[in-house]
């Protein structure tokens, strides 16, 4: 009986808890809050793990260049690029295309800009990796993610457009997933 009631009791808080952020869903404004937040969230863990997972992501980037094209150029297509915490693995003259349907990553990833100058972003795509139709066909050497997978809608349709824009060389396929979460 105590027991039940304590169970009644805490999903009682647990309710007025939340009431807060169904009142916000309720009137449309909890996701465009969660989109300006997050980043900012991102930002802190993002750095967190980076330091802890650094060499696994050094040796994980280390054979990039590999996928070159002959004039030497390598185009890299990041999907969910969030603040840009891999730009720091990336090979010097990598030119990056950003893909990210959140638009307020932008002030972090000029800021890993500025930190690594070694890299170049081409453009930013603010649309979900499940709809890159602005990349042309089989126009990247490498595509990236990192953390993404997990929070995408469809991770088949991403798959096959990650397959679409890439250029096949024959040398396996440039594809880079990382979904570690440990620490
Ligand atoms: C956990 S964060 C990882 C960010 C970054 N890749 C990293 O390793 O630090 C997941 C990222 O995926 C993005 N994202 C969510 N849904 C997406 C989708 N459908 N297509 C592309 N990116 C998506 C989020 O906005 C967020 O930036």
């Amino acid at each position: 009986m105590e027991a039940s009631c304590l169970v009644v009791l805490l999903r009682l808080c647990v309710q007025i808890l939340c009431l807060p952020a169904y009142l916000l869903w309720y009137l449309g404004i909890w996701d465009p809050i969660c989109k300006k937040v997050f980043p900012h969230v991102l930002a802190v863990l993002s750095s967190i793990y980076s330091k802890r997972m650094y060499d696994k992501k050094k040796e994980m980037f280390s054979n990039l260049k590999d996928f070159s094209s002959p004039t030497g150029a390598l185009t890299l297509l990041e999907i969910g690029t969030g603040t840009g915490s891999n730009f720091q693995f990336y090979p010097a003259g990598c030119k990056i295309i950003c893909n990210d349907p959140n638009p307020n990553f932008q002030k972090f990833i000029d800021k890993s800009l500025a930190e690594n100058p070694h890299v170049q972003v081409e453009h930013c795509l603010v649309a979900p990796a499940e709809d890159l139709h602005q990349v042309p066909a089989a126009s990247v050497d490498v595509v990236v993610s990192t953390l993404v997978l997990c929070c995408v809608k469809s991770p088949e349709q991403v798959m096959k457009e990650v397959l679409r824009v890439l250029r096949l060389r024959g040398l396996g396929i440039p594809v880079r997933f990382s979904l570690s979460f440990s620490f």
